[in-house]
């Protein structure tokens, strides 16, 4: 599983070069606050209320909700793609192994669907997914922010491009920065979108070559505190493919700034948490907020999401209004 994570990296320079270029061309930066005021006016009200209802039940959502988002926009951008249904003759992004666990596709097919009965036609897969993610984020304490809206959904959706232009848990400081760079993301963006780690899982396969084989010579990453490697040998046998363990132990259900805290104790969990030390840039920050119980973190990680939502998007009459988010029109 590592392996295949860590061949996934080896593409993702030059499959970011295509996308970039891909993205050029369909970005036209349209999204503006209050898109649907007039054709529409109830759909934050009706996506906020589907969300929280479901997150309500289960707050372990919340993290995946936000992930959907995040997967979706670094892939063909924010147009809806991962929310797309393989068919017969084509293999989707939600099929591809970097979003095998991806879940909580039902929570925005249920807005989807209120949405529809309140305005037909009208309102994008892709926006909704948007306001999912904000709304679970903030439901967790989070931080709340105005979501620019008038995405167009996409009508294309590829297993090989999710596989090759999602970060993996194994990715390297340099690797990061080429990726979010690719987007037009910056270095801090990348810091400060990585703090959405606060909330959430992860499986032991993700991060257990840390724990016991980590050059292939059995041994331990020297850049993880020994007294959590001791910890979560506990929880997470070698070959263990189904435990899952919390990514901010204690409070995984509250979007703080803990996260920030535990990196600079040398507790992120997967590598690329623990590569935020490795650069000057990132370490600063991961430091400040640190010390700092998180001063900026959530104007910060407002301001990167709503950039992040800007992503490759397609408005005005380019792509589609999906009918049902994981079937193209
Ligand atoms: C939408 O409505 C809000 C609140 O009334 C207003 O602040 C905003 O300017 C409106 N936006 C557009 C594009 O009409
Ligand atoms: C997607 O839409 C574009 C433009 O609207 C069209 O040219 C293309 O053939 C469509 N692709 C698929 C797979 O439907
Ligand atoms: C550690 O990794 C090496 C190289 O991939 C492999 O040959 C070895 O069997 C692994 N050891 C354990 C204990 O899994
Ligand atoms: C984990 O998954 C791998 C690959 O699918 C499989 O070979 C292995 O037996 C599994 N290990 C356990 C403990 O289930
Ligand atoms: C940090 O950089 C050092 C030196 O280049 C490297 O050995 C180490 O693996 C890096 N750590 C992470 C977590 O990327
Ligand atoms: C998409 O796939 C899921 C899981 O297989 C299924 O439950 C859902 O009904 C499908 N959606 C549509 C609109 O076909």
């Amino acid at each position: 599983m590592a392996a295949s994570m860590f061949n996934a990296s080896l593409f993702l320079l030059q499959a970011s070069l295509i996308v970039l270029f891909a993205l050029r061309s369909a970005n036209a930066g349209g999204l503006i606050d209050g898109f649907y005021n007039k054709t529409c006016p109830s759909v934050e009200a009706i996506v906020r209320e589907t969300t929280i209802s479901f997150i309500s039940r289960a707050p372990t959502l919340a993290a995946p909700l936000l992930r959907l988002h995040f997967h979706d926009c670094f892939v063909r951008g924010c147009d809806g793609s991962i929310l797309v249904n393989s068919t017969k003759n084509n293999q989707a992004e939600k099929s591809a192994l970097p979003n095998q666990f991806l879940r909580g596709y039902q929570v925005v097919d249920a807005a989807k669907a209120a949405v529809e009965k309140a305005c037909p036609g009208v309102v994008s897969c892709a926006d909704i997914l948007a306001l999912v993610a904000r709304d679970a984020v903030s439901a967790m304490k989070g931080p709340h922010w105005n979501v620019p809206l008038g995405r167009r959904d996409g009508n294309v959706s590829l297993a090989s491009e999710a596989f090759n232009n999602l970060p993996t848990p194994a990715d390297d400081i340099a690797t990061l920065k080429q990726e979010f760079q690719a987007l037009g993301l910056s270095v801090k963006d990348m810091v400060v979108l990585s703090g959405g780690h606060t909330i959430g899982t992860a499986h032991c396969f993700t991060f257990a070559n840390r724990l016991y084989n980590f050059t292939g010579k059995g041994d331990m990453d020297p850049s993880m505190d020994k007294n959590y490697i001791a910890q979560l040998k506990k929880k997470c046998a070698p070959t263990d493919n189904t435990t899952i363990v919390e990514m901010d132990p204690g409070s995984f259900k509250n979007f703080d700034s803990d996260y920030y805290t535990l990196v600079s104790k040398r507790r992120g969990l997967f590598q690329s948490d623990a590569a935020l030390l490795n650069d000057s840039e990132t370490s600063a920050y991961v430091r400040l907020q640190a010390s700092s119980h998180g001063s900026t973190f959530f104007q910060d990680f407002a301001a990167s999401m709503v950039k992040m939502g800007r992503i490759g998007v397609l408005t005005g009459n380019a792509g589609e209004i999906r009918r049902h988010c994981a079937v193209i029109n």
